[in-house]
């Protein structure tokens, strides 16, 4: 059974098509990533699933119940976007009172409170007020708190939202310890790399719609380039490898081929090899989950111009060189 299953969902808040026939599925032990910028329908999603929000039309399920039905609720966690803990609170009076709410009593609670707080880096400071805590810290509390009791699900709406590198990468293992856990975890974010470095699986939201689903490979893997260098003073025989149905494009110092479908490399190779070229170098560059968004985005926009691609292909372009 899958954890979650939406069917042709749509949500409309007054004038407002927040969702326009979204469907989806997550297995269990998946971290699942709902990527898309501002307004796309991220938040909406989640608060569909957990009751929060009502749905206007479609089907929305969650642990095999229609979404919003209260026995689910003990089996899933929820650390909401822009929470903010009052300050006054410790971690572990935090903790305590979440605790209260789902009915543990003071032993399991002080046992759970100390095992979260090491699960989460807090151990030494949660004594603390929340008050003095960084902005990573609170989020890795939130996280505490969002699988403070031993939910099945975790929904967390942009984890790592106003969090530094290092925070970002704390929190990065910290979901990958939970998914260890055996706990399905479903993330929210417009930080792609984020969700390239986390998730399993991907959906890229746009404007109310999913407009790509699949794994991170999958999606990286969409366009295989290869970059061929020859030895030096050699010139690529662009004309005869194009005349067998390749894509080809040189620079100073390498010939790019971008692979169309049922397309291999090695016929590239075995044909140079044939005609006595000697390879100084092969290399494969997939094109990114950012230049897939980016395209996406631009290709949504009606009107726009081509430079968003090339922008972002230059910057993965960079990252990947690094
Ligand atoms: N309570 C509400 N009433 C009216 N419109 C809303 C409400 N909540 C969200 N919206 C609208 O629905 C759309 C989707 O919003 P949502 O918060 O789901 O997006 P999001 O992808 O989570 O964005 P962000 O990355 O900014 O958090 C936006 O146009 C937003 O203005
Ligand atoms: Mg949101």
């Amino acid at each position: 059974m899958s954890v979650i299953e939406v069917k042709d969902l749509y949500k409309r808040y007054g004038g407002i098509d927040a969702l326009r026939g979204i469907s989806l599925q997550v297995e269990p032990g998946q971290i699942y990533g709902l990527l898309g910028q501002n307004g796309a329908g991220k938040s909406t999603m989640v608060k569909i699933l957990l009751g929060i929000v009502r749905i206007t039309s479609g089907d929305a399920y969650l642990l095999g119940h229609p979404a919003g039905t209260t026995e689910v609720r003990k089996r899933v966690g929820y650390l909401p976007e822009d929470h903010s803990f009052p300050g006054y609170h410790t971690g572990e009076s935090l903790l305590h009172f979440y605790g209260e709410l789902y009915g543990m009593n003071r032993a399991d609670r002080v046992k759970r409170i100390a095992e979260s707080l090491d699960i989460v880096g807090l151990a030494k400071r949660g004594r603390s007020k929340i008050k003095t805590y960084s902005k990573g810290m609170k989020q890795r509390l939130g996280i505490a708190q969002s699988f403070f009791h031993d939910p099945e699900v975790i929904f967390l709406d942009e984890p790592t939202d106003g969090v530094d590198p290092v925070g970002r990468k704390e929190i990065r293992e910290l979901l990958a310890t939970l998914k260890d856990e055996g706990r399905t975890i479903f993330v929210n974010s417009h930080l792609l790399q984020e969700i390239e470095l986390m998730c399993d699986r991907v959906a890229i939201m746009h404007k109310g719609e999913i407009v790509r689903t699949g794994t991170v490979a999958e999606l990286t893997k969409t366009v295989e380039r290869f970059s061929i260098s020859l030895a030096p003073g050699t010139p690529f025989p662009a004309a005869e490898v194009k005349a067998l149905g390749f894509n080809v494009e040189s620079d100073d110092e390498e010939t790019h081929i971008e692979l169309k479908p049922g397309q291999s490399i090695d016929t590239v190779i075995d044909h140079l090899n044939a005609k006595g070229f000697r390879l100084r170098g092969v290399r494969e560059s997939k094109q990114s989950l950012e230049d897939i968004f980016m395209e996406l985005v631009e290709k949504a926009e009606r009107g726009s111009t081509k430079r968003g691609v090339r922008v972002a292909r230059a910057v993965s372009q960079t990252r990947r060189n690094d």
